[in-house]
């Protein structure tokens, strides 16, 4: 029985390869200066890109693991990620290419395009609100498929209810406190009105709108959204604190103000609910939030010798 138990840790640490601190220290030293430098520089005159990219970090680990293939462009043969979701509005793809190219300069085949990724948004987040937000580990290696079916399949939609989020994060390993602590995320960053006008307009497709949602803050948003089918306004996700990293998106919350119904879904499970509580406190939502996102930034990541270092993050070697 010890032996058993014994060669199961002796196993488990051999499968090793795991994500670490500073992965790069010896094979790209300035890796994750680089990284840092230019995200920075590019968060400086665009307010807008930490939401972009902490969303891209989630939607490269959501599908097939933190591989970079949230990056590849479509070809002739394939319809990639990033074609899934016009709808989605991911940005930020060019600060990625622009860090890929300095990297590949200073140390080529080195440096994965998953690792950028992942620290990107961090540093992005950090800049902004002048505190070093999480700690990010690396040796992610990127993989060679992505295909648009698969964004669809695993990109929890904003208008889904707790069951089926809870089931997306559980097909990722994340429980119900990741689920809560990750849409956090949705302090920052902005929401299309097309992606939640039903909750004003047509609610049970009797011209009503949606009860979970306060009905002075529907008031407000139907003087920016102006119909179902605007499909280009957007609204703060977190209002009144739209531009900052805080836990100010659970005090919306429990004001019915969640803009999605997967926001406001977070309030119709009582775990969740509680947990809501919890969070509302900024420290405790900092501590939390770089727990979770740390396990996301692990969802199936290729170490070792799987995967490989792509060239350029928008094709596969
Ligand atoms: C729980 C399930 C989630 C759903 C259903 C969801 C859905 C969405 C939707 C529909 C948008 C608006 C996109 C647009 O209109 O352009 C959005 C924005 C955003 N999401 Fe989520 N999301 C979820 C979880 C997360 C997680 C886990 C993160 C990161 C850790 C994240 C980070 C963001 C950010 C930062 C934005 C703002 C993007 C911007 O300003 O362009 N979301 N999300
Ligand atoms: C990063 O920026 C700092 C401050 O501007 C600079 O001192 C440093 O040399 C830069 N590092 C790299 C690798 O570019
Ligand atoms: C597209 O698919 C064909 C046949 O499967 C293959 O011969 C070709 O190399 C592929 N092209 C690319 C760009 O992958
Ligand atoms: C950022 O934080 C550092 C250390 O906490 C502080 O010294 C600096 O003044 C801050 N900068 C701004 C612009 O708030
Ligand atoms: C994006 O568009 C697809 C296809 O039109 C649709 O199935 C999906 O629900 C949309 N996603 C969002 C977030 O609106
Ligand atoms: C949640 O949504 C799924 C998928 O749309 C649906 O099958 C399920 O019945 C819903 N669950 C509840 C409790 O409404
Ligand atoms: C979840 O955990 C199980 C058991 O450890 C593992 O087999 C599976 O690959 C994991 N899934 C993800 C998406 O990490
Ligand atoms: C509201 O939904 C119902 C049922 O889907 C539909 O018949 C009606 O046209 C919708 N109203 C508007 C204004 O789109
Ligand atoms: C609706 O929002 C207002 C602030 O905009 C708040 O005072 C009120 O308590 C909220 N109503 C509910 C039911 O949470
Ligand atoms: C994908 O990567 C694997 C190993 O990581 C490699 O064997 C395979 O040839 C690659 N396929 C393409 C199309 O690049």
């Amino acid at each position: 029985m010890v032996l058993l138990v014994l060669g199961l840790i002796f196993v488990g640490d051999c499968n090793g390869d795991e994500l670490k601190k500073h992965f790069y220290e010896r094979s790209c030293p300035l890796a994750e200066e680089i990284v840092q430098n230019i995200t920075w520089k590019h968060v400086a005159t665009n307010s807008a890109l930490p939401a972009k990219l902490l969303r891209m970090h989630f939607h490269d680990c959501f599908v097939r693991g933190c591989d970079g293939s949230v990056l590849v462009d479509s070809t002739a043969n394939n319809t990639a990620e990033k074609a899934a979701i016009p709808n989605l509005s991911l940005a930020g793809f060019d600060v990625i290419d622009e860090i890929k190219t300095q990297l590949e300069t200073t140390c080529p085949g080195k440096v994965s395009c998953a690792d950028i990724v992942a620290l990107a948004a961090r540093d992005s987040v950090s800049f902004q609100f002048n505190k070093s937000m999480w700690e990010v580990l690396t040796g992610r290696r990127d993989g060679n498929i992505s295909r648009a079916s698969e964004a669809l399949a695993n990109i929890p939609s904003p208008s889904s209810n707790f069951t089926t989020l809870q089931q997306n994060f559980a097909n990722k390993n994340l429980s119900i406190h990741d689920l809560v602590v990750l849409s956090g995320a949705h302090t920052i960053g902005v929401g299309h009105c097309n992606l939640f006008s039903n909750r004003l307009y047509n609610f049970t497709g009797k011209g009503d709108s949606d009860p979970s949602l306060n009905s002075t803050y529907a008031a407000f948003l139907k003087t920016k959204c102006k119909s179902l089918s605007d499909t280009t306004t957007t609204v703060p996700m977190d209002p009144g604190s739209g531009l900052t990293f805080d836990s100010h998106y659970y005090i919306s919350l429990k004001q019915k103000e969640g803009l999605f119904q997967s926001d406001a879904a977070l309030l119709t499970n009582h775990d969740a609910s509680d947990y809501v509580d919890k969070l509302l406190a900024n420290e405790e939502f900092f501590t939390k939030f770089g727990e979770s996102i740390k396990r996301m930034g692990a969802i199936e990541v290729l170490t070792g010798n799987s995967g490989n270092i792509r060239t350029k993050c928008s094709v596969v070697n």
